[in-house]
């Protein structure tokens, strides 16, 4: 099984996915907000929020899980991605990407979801944020079974092609 057979694309809802966990771009309060943040937080009802006050926050570039509630997605990671200020963020975006895999490898979750982390009201760009994170599942890929597949879950056809794009640079036709 190549990476490329453990990479998925999809254009749509991340909360409508029937998967093992899917990944929240939340804030280092975990105080839900818009976005993704607001829909994920929707779906899943109100314990959400309770189980998001239990833990209480999450420092920027790490990661926190909980249970999914009402969605279909069994489990929310919820990871704080940097607000682009110029450049200097890309490590902390990586982290993002890199504690969530670890997070799932840890508790034996088979199939992930991520959503853009950083690129709607952080305001990183599109481009290099893609590139970061494919560059970073692949790595997890190269060195751990699971979690065994990963969803690049895109709102909108615009975003998607620039995944498509960051894909096929790593050698990866989806
Ligand atoms: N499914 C998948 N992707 C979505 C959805 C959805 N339902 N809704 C929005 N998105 C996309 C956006 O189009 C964007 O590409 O998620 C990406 C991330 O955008 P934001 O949700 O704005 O996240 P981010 O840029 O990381 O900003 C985080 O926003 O909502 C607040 O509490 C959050 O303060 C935090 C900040």
């Amino acid at each position: 099984m190549t990476a490329g057979d453990r990479i998925r694309l999809v254009d749509g809802d991340i909360t409508t996915l029937d998967i093992d966990a899917i990944v929240n771009a939340a804030n280092e309060a975990l105080a839900g907000g818009g976005g993704v943040d607001g829909a994920i937080h929707r779906s899943a009802g109100p314990e959400l929020m309770v189980a998001c006050r239990e833990i209480g926050g999450c420092p920027t570039g790490q990661a926190v899980i909980t249970r999914g509630f009402n969605l279909k997605a069994r489990h929310v990671i919820h990871t704080v991605g940097p607000a682009w200020r110029g450049g200097d963020e890309d490590r902390r975006l990586a982290d993002c990407y890199r504690n969530s895999l670890m997070l799932a490898q840890r508790d034996d979750l088979a199939t992930l979801a991520f959503p853009s982390i950083s690129t709607g009201v952080y305001g990183f760009p599109i481009k290099r944020a893609c590139r970061i994170a494919i560059r970073e599942v692949i790595g997890h890929f190269s060195r751990h079974d699971t979690p065994h597949s990963v969803t690049f879950c895109c709102f909108g056809a615009p975003d998607t092609e620039r995944y498509r794009e960051a894909l096929a640079e790593e050698g990866f036709f989806l």
